[in-house]
């Protein structure tokens, strides 16, 4: 078994930042907690705030393997745990002697119960994505996997984790999710970084962006989502604007360059027209006086 987990909050946040995941105290708090604890997290927040990305910065930091079940409308209990090879039952009931075509040799391992087996490197984060797109169904069988890490296959039989499972579960709150599954886990509401935050994620995540360039990229983004948007910008916008902004060779921000970018930030054209021209400067004049604010 490996046993490489965090012994304290500190060493936690380190644990992250030394991947270039950067989050607050509380959700490093609750990550520690997690991990000693064995208690499901579950993250609600909007868009592109880091949420998938925490359970890829855990698997990545502990060297433990990563397995998403990723949510759908319509995801139902067999799908997510395992499937019959019938083609090749097929086949092989074709040859002359008789084998039985129920053994693991003829089963499709579906996320969950790949994660309930054992791993050699200790256990598996399991990364159960957008579970809002599901539905009470779904998430009632869950429960019952994830209270006694357990699944059964009828011609198999039981298959239990040695380990349980470091769990992670996402929503991106289009729907409430069960009392019932909430209350197996640690809950965590992802928020949009402040500024300081979110400009360190930035200069981790692409450096090559200049300190001016990066400090103006962030402050106007912080400055978007206060605006009355159908779809404020997350994280993931504010790093693919700044990459699109370095490939051009922008040294700073202008109307212009906004103008012509926008669609890195913006993804629906109400929003986009709602900020034509003189928006686009009055916002950046507050960006620069913020920014002579912070020195
Ligand atoms: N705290 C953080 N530190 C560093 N990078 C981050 C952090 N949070 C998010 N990112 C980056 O932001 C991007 C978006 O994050 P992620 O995909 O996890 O968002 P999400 O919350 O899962 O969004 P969605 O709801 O759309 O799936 C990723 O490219 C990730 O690298
Ligand atoms: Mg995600």
């Amino acid at each position: 078994m490996t046993n490489n987990i965090p012994k304290s909050i500190d060493e936690t946040l380190t644990l992250l930042r030394g991947q270039g995941y950067i989050c607050d105290r509380r959700l490093g708090t609750l990550t520690f907690l997690s991990l000693s604890l064995d208690r499901p997290i579950f993250l609600e927040g909007e868009a592109g705030v880091g949420k998938t990305e925490l359970a890829k910065t855990l698997a990545a930091a502990l060297g433990r393997d990563l397995i998403r079940l990723q949510c759908y409308e319509g995801l139902d209990a067999s799908t997510a745990v395992y499937e019959w090879n019938f083609a090749k039952q097929m086949l092989a009931m074709r040859g002359d002697d008789a084998r039985d075509i129920y053994t693991d040799e003829f089963l499709i391992k579906r996320p969950l119960l790949q994660a309930l087996e054992p791993h050699a490197n200790g256990a598996p984060i399991l990364l159960i994505d957008e579970i809002d797109r599901t539905d009470a169904p779904f998430e009632a069988f869950l429960l019952e996997a994830l209270s006694d890490y357990q699944v059964s296959v009828p011609e198999i039989g039981t298959i239990k984790a040695p380990e349980p499972p470091i769990v992670i579960l996402t929503s991106n709150r289009t729907r409430e999710v069960h009392d019932a599954l909430k209350r197996r886990c640690l809950y965590h509401w992802v928020d949009y970084p402040d500024f300081e935050r979110e400009l360190e994620i930035l200069q981790s995540r692409v450096p090559e962006a200049k300190a001016q360039l990066s400090g103006e990229i962030v402050a106007f983004v912080q400055r978007l989502r206060g605006e009355d948007l159908f779809k404020k910008p997350g994280l993931a916008e504010t790093l693919d604007w700044a990459k699109c902004l370095v490939a051009l060779d922008v040294v700073a921000l202008s109307p212009d360059v906004i103008a012509d970018t926008i669609g890195a930030v913006l993804k629906y054209q109400d929003d986009i027209a709602k900020l034509h021209g003189s928006e686009v400067g009055r916002i950046l004049e507050t960006v620069r006086a913020d920014l002579r604010e912070a020195g």
